[in-house]
């Protein structure tokens, strides 16, 4: 575990959160177009990558529209909408997207491989004092960071979905993630409207493990005929006063991300986390929750409802 206390390595001049001007964000589904949302609204010059290019364009246009609702429930002010779209910067070139960068917020796909491939090109062109985040919700930070070789400035930024609505970020903190560099994400949540946590780095941190620990049991619930994916997710609702049930949550977060935290929890903490054999078909058939129109629920602009079959 790294010392809180431990002084910053001389070698790791950790950009300071006063002097955060730019934020990358890099990939464009649901967390990374969430993210970038609040980034732009706190003020930050915020570059949008992904390896598709045509997707920046689509989120940014997800953005404003998402953006436009509230300014017509009068929830946000037009201005402030106007000037948080002047932040947004779409950037399909990694090169100058990082050139100048303070904070780097990785939203990519949840495998290992990935993350540290993207990583390690934004590391050769970033400038040195730039913080390298992740909003891996399961994998080690202390691996990210020791694969491109920059484990004092990586470190984990959870985000919750959605990003713009839910209050938590969870910062992770890798073996080697310098104490400045977690003091600098500190003062970032804040900035975002955000209350942080910090936890050290394990799998799953102190969110997914006990998220997905929930989500899966509902499953085998539901595979053992307790009750139907209403019900099981009533009881939470009702019961627990949870905003929304675990299966519907599922549907929300994705069925494919949960099985990715399931598959890595399993590996590395046990067998608690087998994931259950309904989420494996439902995924191979491509239900994948409210993205794709169906999991538990069928999802409609309406919101979701229960299924017939
Ligand atoms: N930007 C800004 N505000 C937004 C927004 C956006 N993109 N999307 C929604 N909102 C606002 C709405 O305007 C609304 O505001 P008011 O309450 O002031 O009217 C509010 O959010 C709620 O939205 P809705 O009325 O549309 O919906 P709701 O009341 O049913 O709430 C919900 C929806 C916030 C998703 C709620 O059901 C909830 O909290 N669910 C649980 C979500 C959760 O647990 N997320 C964590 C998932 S795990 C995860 O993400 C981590 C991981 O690693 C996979």
């Amino acid at each position: 575990m790294s010392d809180p206390k431990a002084p910053l390595s001389p070698s790791v001049p950790a950009v300071e959160a006063a002097a955060i001007r730019r934020v990358l964000v890099v990939g464009t589904g649901t967390m990374g177009q969430g993210i970038a949302q609040i980034s732009a609204l706190a003020g930050y010059v915020t570059h949008l990558y992904d390896v598709d290019a045509a997707r920046i364009e689509k989120a940014i246009g997800v953005i404003k529209a998402v953006t436009d609702r509230l300014v017509q429930k009068g929830k946000m002010l037009n201005e402030a909408r106007s000037e948080m779209i002047g932040m947004l910067v779409a950037s399909p070139e990694l090169g100058p997207a990082a050139a100048d960068v303070d904070l780097v917020i990785e939203a990519a796909p949840e495998r290992m491989d990935l993350k540290v491939e993207v990583l390690a090109k934004i590391k050769l062109f970033a400038p040195e004092r730039a913080i390298l985040g992740s909003n891996t919700s399961s994998l080690s930070i202390t691996e990210i960071g020791n694969r491109i070789g920059a484990g004092a400035r990586t470190v984990g930024l959870h985000f919750f979905n959605p990003p713009p609505v839910m209050e938590l970020l969870e910062i992770v903190r890798g073996l080697d993630t310098a104490p400045a560099v977690v003091d600098t994400c500190l003062s970032v949540a804040k900035r975002l409207g955000k209350t942080p946590i910090v936890v050290n780095d394990t799998p799953g941190f102190a969110t997914s493990r006990l998220g997905v620990a929930l989500g899966a049991e509902a499953m085998r619930m539901l595979e053992s005929g307790v009750a139907s994916a209403t019900d099981i997710d009533r009881a939470m609702e009702l019961g627990y006063r949870h905003p929304m049930g675990p299966l519907k949550l599922t549907d929300l977060v994705g069925l494919d991300v949960r099985l990715a935290i399931l598959e890595h929890l399993h590996r590395e903490v046990g067998e608690q986390f087998r994931p259950p054999s309904i989420l494996r078909q439902m995924v191979r058939a491509g239900r994948l929750g409210k993205k794709t129109g169906e999991g538990f629920y069928r999802w409609t602009d309406a919101g979701p409802e229960p299924l017939t079959r």
